[in-house]
């Protein structure tokens, strides 16, 4: 059988977002921190103990104890054999497996596409400092340069072929067209998409670049240009904003959908970091479903006219299926004629985040919106607004949010509703709680390893030495998380098949009570135990020798350094 490096199994492992490929098979829902939940696959049952983590790159069923990485998921969830779980992930990244020489240009010209657009931006900044009447727009608008460099904001000179003659040669030139930055024209030839235009580079929630918005100047149309759909951007899956919204919060509450680059852009410079747009598109859901993944409540912000009303009905349409307990949507219309961009200059933050506390409830929103199609002081109008609203309800995932809704229309409409039997009362998650002894230093240690590589970044002096059961695995996995990035499900990757695969499965599950923010100190705590240990063995075995034999001068000064310097 042909040998898969481990290295590339790694490599495959860093690209796959397990969040991603469960949720496609599994729908996942956001609940605390990094972490998402759903009724787990693998057994039956009604409440959710299947967890998943983000920064773990693990998965996790308190319920029946299935577990894994990426590829053990796809392994037992498809019932594939290894290597075809590899093949399959390998597809789905684009990756070539190195056995075999086929598939490879594809990642490669993905990859070709981002470090262009690297390039170009970084251009773009370029001509903008170059650039007087460019300077001038974005001071006009009140963009601080410090935000304009942190979104990267660039200006698209005038000229047909800036693009071309900088950046296109003979390999480029087909990245260049694949990435919408050059257009080919019909008589032959090529020229720049972009032109005399203030450019915002979009970032992917991981912060690579993947296309731009350009605005023009003054007036002129179109007012924006955006780039095409490409291989590396899909409008109907980003959001602009949601990479610096990730970055500036470490969790985010809350997302505010806007329509707009500069409406983002603003709000950030005020403090209100939260924002997202899409681009040119209406919001769709999957748009949504990827934004519940980082947020339980998101507030759409539209304009107060009749237009900001229909795109709020229309948003409305497009998150009632996902509506499901625990996430909250909230609609939040502004005075007629301002958008977010206008009025945060305008008003404090405060003042425009008392606006969002005011923002409607979804509740709220839809039926003032029926009853506002409906009339409802006639017997047919009311049938009317029943049925209307019966049916959006239905659409509605069995949660008390339904039946909530339920009771609500039986309540407005005067009518008793045949509502949904009770939901079994529904188990709250039931982690498996740690043992009451605590654990020993080693053993904390080493699940704090398993579970927070990179905490081997945060301790620098050598290893101390002990013969410890357990302690080559430890001393291998900190020299390993060392050297390497990895994720738990990296690390388990390491000892598929091994003899310690199972210790270290069993680490990376426990459950530990330590907050995120102490998990550092516990583990510098552990190691100082550790090396105190190996300090106390150390002084006793000279110690025990002494009482025997005289010791060497070397030893003698060795016990004397130990016990001078001896870590209390
Ligand atoms: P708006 O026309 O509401 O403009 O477009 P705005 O965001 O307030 O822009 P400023 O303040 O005049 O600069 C909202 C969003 O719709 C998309 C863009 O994403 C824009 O940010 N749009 C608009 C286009 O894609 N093309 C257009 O021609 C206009
Ligand atoms: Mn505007």
């Amino acid at each position: 059988m042909e040998q898969i490096p481990r290295e590339f199994i790694q490599q495959l492992l860093e690209r796959v977002e397990i969040v991603d490929l469960i949720d496609a098979r599994v729908p996942l829902r956001k609940k605390s921190g990094n972490n998402y939940f759903a009724c787990c696959p693998f057994h039956n049952e009604k409440s959710a103990s299947f967890s998943v983590s983000q920064n773990k790159q693990f998965y996790h069923c308190f319920g029946c104890g299935a577990h894994g990485n990426a590829i053990d998921f796809l392994m037992n969830h498809e019932h594939l054999t290894f290597p075809e779980t590899i093949e399959s992930l390998a597809k789905l990244t684009g990756m070539e497996i190195p056995r075999e020489k086929k598939s490879a240009h594809k990642s490669i010209s993905h990859q070709s596409l981002y470090d262009l657009l690297t390039q170009i931006t970084q251009f773009y900044q370029t001509q903008l400092r170059q650039s007087p009447i460019a300077i001038q727009y974005l001071k006009k608008r009140g963009i601080s340069g410090e935000i304009a460099k942190e979104f990267c904001l660039g200006y698209a000179p005038p000229g047909w072929d800036n693009i071309r003659q900088t950046f296109g040669n003979a390999t480029t030139l087909q990245p260049l067209l694949d990435c919408g930055m050059l257009i080919k024209k019909e008589e032959g030839g090529y020229y720049d998409r972009f032109r005399e235009r203030i450019m915002f580079p979009i970032h992917d929630k991981r912060g690579r670049i993947i296309g731009f918005g350009g605005r023009i100047l003054e007036t002129g149309e179109p007012k924006y240009l955006n780039s095409p759909e490409t291989p590396v951007f899909q409008k109907g899956h980003e959001l602009y904003g949601l990479y610096y919204a990730l970055r500036a919060n470490r969790q985010l509450t809350r997302v505010i959908i806007v329509e707009g680059y500069m409406d983002v852009i603003a709000l950030f410079q005020q403090g209100i970091t939260y924002a997202v747009a899409t681009m040119g598109t209406a919001t769709t859901a999957n748009h949504l479903q990827r934004l519940f993944r980082h947020t339980s409540e998101i507030i759409f912000c539209f304009d107060g006219d009749q237009a900001g009303r229909t795109a709020g009905w229309r948003a409305l349409q497009q998150v009632f299926p996902l509506m499901r307990d625990g996430i909250q949507v909230r609609f939040l219309f502004l005075p007629d004629g301002e958008d977010p961009d206008s009025l945060i200059r305008k008003e404090s933050k405060e003042q425009f985040e008392q606006r969002i506390q005011q923002a409607v409830s979804l509740s709220h929103f839809f039926f003032q919106a029926l009853a506002n199609q409906t009339d409802l002081t006639h017997m047919d109008g009311r049938a009317r607004y029943v049925k209307l609203a019966n049916d959006f309800i239905h659409q509605l995932p069995d949660s008390f949010f339904k039946k909530m809704m339920q009771e609500e229309l039986s309540k407005k409409a005067g009518i008793h509703l045949d509502s949904l039997q009770p939901r079994a009362h529904t188990k709250t998650l039931n982690p498996v709680l740690t043992k009451a002894k605590p654990p020993s230093p080693l053993r904390l240690a080493m699940m704090l390893l398993v579970q927070y590589p990179e905490l081997a970044q945060c301790y620098h002096e050598p290893l101390p030495q002990l013969e410890l059961k357990g302690f080559d695995l430890f001393c291998e996995l900190f020299n390993l998380a060392k050297q390497h990035r990895l994720t738990t499900g990296s690390i388990l990757e390491h000892w598929r098949g091994r003899e310690e695969e199972k210790l270290i499965v069993k680490l990376a599950q426990l459950e530990h009570m330590i907050p995120q923010g102490g998990v550092e100190n516990e583990f510098l705590g552990a190691l100082k135990q550790l090396n105190k240990l190996a300090q106390t063995l150390i002084i006793e075995r000279l110690l025990a020798k002494a009482s025997q034999q005289e010791l060497s001068s070397e030893e003698k000064s060795h016990l004397n350094q130990l016990i001078s310097t001896k870590i209390v």
